[in-house]
């Protein structure tokens, strides 16, 4: 069976940025007010430390969870030195929040940290719209 494609949340789209594919913003958003959440499979401790997957997000010490699937359609959200957006961290959850004003057509980022940054962005040269 083909597998669906699948359907983003209102206010969103998936589209070609930079950096490749990225998300952005099909109506205005408020500071502060959620996106959408990332989710996925949490790792096992083990293949913490073996995943070389690009979609990991670090929850806490205790929980990394693996976003690959299609279905999470916040994986598309690209790093920007100069967010306008942020992960937030709920009951083991991430959801990302705007911490600006975000207009229709904008793209939604959010500064990934310097671990993942240093491992994966570093290399290539970051694509952000701050250089
Ligand atoms: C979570 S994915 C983001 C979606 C990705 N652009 C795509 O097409 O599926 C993370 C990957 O996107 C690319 N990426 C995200 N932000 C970037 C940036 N600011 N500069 C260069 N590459 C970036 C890197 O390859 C990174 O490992
Ligand atoms: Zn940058």
């Amino acid at each position: 069976m083909k597998a669906k494609k699948p359907t983003c949340p209102d206010g969103v789209r998936v589209g070609r940025s930079s950096a490749g594919l990225g998300l952005f913003a099909t109506r205005a958003y408020k500071k502060g007010e959620r996106i959408i959440e990332y989710f996925g499979r949490t790792l096992s401790t083990a293949e913490e430390y073996t995943s070389r997957s690009k979609y990991l997000f670090e929850v806490n010490s205790r929980k990394t969870i693996d976003g690959t699937t299609r279905a999470n359609i916040a994986r598309y959200i690209n790093h920007s030195c100069t967010p306008n957006c942020e992960p937030e961290i709920e009951r083991g959850r991430i959801y990302i929040d705007a911490i600006k004003p975000i207009k229709p057509g904008e793209e939604f980022t959010y500064d990934y940290g310097e671990e993942y940054f240093d491992e994966h962005i570093k290399p290539h040269g970051c694509r952000c719209a701050a250089h």
